[in-house]
């Protein structure tokens, strides 16, 4: 708990004041700090410091890439490193972020499955670590990889959950139809979960999870993989969940999904949060449609510059290391039409032409001004 200040975390020293308070949220996080690799507590103090070397007790802006020091290959991994999150009671708060940015690891730290190594917590008002008996009343997680019997029917599966649950198989089989029919499983009720289709196997997962009526449910990429029509299935009951007062907060590595579901989304990034707002207010950083151009041979950026610059609302934003060039457009098919005939014209070879809707990308090309998802290598803050 004590390890975590002294890095220039906004808002990951209050420990303490905003404790009055926190039962006004359905999640009050602050400074929430996570790591992997090195001994916990005294690695800091001691061992760790010559791995770690000058960079102090950080070892800071690793996040997730966590390469640093490691002079014996023992690399400290912060999987959240000061992290602050807010959800009001009621509603979708989406929790987005690139692969290993540190969702999964937060999501159990606030279901009380992984204790965190520094910052606070609480679900419903009840603090995970100090009254995890309390979180878990009420809360339901729904993890990343469907937790469904595949030899058990759709009904069996959620009248086996009732039965952990302590329902009586009364209690269990009623409920388990009213669940069956809220989530729109009755025709395949009785089939062997085997048979069922991605979506509907996110759907019988997020019906198990509902058997108690959560105050908080946790869903952690619960629609990752699906189709669209999958993904649109699973929206509805989540949509159905908060119609009957339930809070969610969904992680979700789509920008799309976070803004279909949720009023808020908090954008995190190497375990941290990076950004704090509402749908319409995160993309109105990033601006609407984009064409997108990547150069087959990074010799032709600069005529593909030229291209998107004569159709962009903008300046073109260009990554060199991609060969990509990327502009906001507002007509989008003209657009899209005028720069593939400027660059056949011109002889230019293109990996890829398109249009594109905001995207996690570009959430994140604007917010750490220039650097893609989930990169590699040091936090740029620190690297002094
Ligand atoms: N048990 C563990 N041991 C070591 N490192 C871990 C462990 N769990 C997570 N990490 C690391 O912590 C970082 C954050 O992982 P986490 O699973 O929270 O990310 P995520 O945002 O859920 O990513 P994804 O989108 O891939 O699910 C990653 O770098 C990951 O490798
Ligand atoms: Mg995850």
């Amino acid at each position: 708990m004590s390890g975590d200040g002294g890095r220039g975390v906004p808002g990951g020293r209050r420990t303490r004041d905003d404790r009055g308070d926190r039962g006004q949220y359905a999640v009050l996080a602050r400074g929430l700090t996570k790591r992997y690799g090195g001994r916990p507590g005294a690695g800091e103090a001691r061992g760790a410091a010559g791995e770690q070397g000058a960079t102090g007790t950080g070892g800071g802006a690793v996040g997730s890439s966590g390469r640093r020091g490691g002079r014996r290959g023992k690399a400290v991994k912060y999987a959240l490193d000061g992290f602050d999150l807010t959800v009001a009671h009621g509603t979708v708060h989406g929790l987005l972020g690139p692969n290993g940015a540190g969702k999964t690891t937060a999501v159990r730290i606030l279901a009380t499955l992984v204790r965190p190594d520094g910052g606070h917590a609480a679900v419903g008002g009840a603090d995970v670590v100090r009254e995890p008996a309390l979180v878990r009343a009420r809360i339901g997680l729904t993890g990343q990889y469907a937790a469904v019997d595949e030899m058990l029917t759709g009904r069996q599966n959620l009248e086996m959950f009732g039965r952990l649950f302590h329902l009586g198989a009364r209690r269990a089989a009623r409920r388990a139809a009213e669940l069956l029919d809220q989530f729109g499983l009755v025709a395949a009720a009785d089939k062997g979960a085997g048979q069922y289709s991605g979506g509907m196997r996110r759907r019988l997962d997020l019906a198990a999870s509902m058997i108690l009526a959560p105050s908080v449910l946790f869903l952690d990429e619960p629609t990752t993989g699906l189709d669209p029509r999958s993904r649109s299935e699973v929206w509805d009951s989540v949509r159905h969940l908060v119609a009957g007062g339930t809070t969610v907060l969904l992680t979700t590595q789509y920008l799309e999904e976070a803004d279909k579901l949720a009023s808020r989304i908090t954008v995190i990034d190497q375990g941290r949060a990076i950004a704090d707002d509402t749908p319409d207010g995160l993309k109105a950083t990033v601006g609407g449609s984009h064409l997108e151009v990547v150069v087959s041979d990074a010799a032709d950026l600069p005529a593909a510059v030229k291209a998107v610059a004569r159709v962009a609302d903008g300046e073109p934003e260009t990554a060199d290391a991609e060969r990509r060039v990327r502009a906001a457009v507002t007509d989008r098919v003209g657009a899209l039409a005028d720069v593939a005939r400027t660059l056949r014209d011109e002889g230019v070879a293109v990996d890829d032409v398109g249009l594109r809707r905001p995207s996690l990308d570009d959430v994140f090309l604007k917010l750490t001004g220039g650097r893609a998802p989930a990169a590699e290598g040091p936090g740029t803050e620190e690297a002094a």
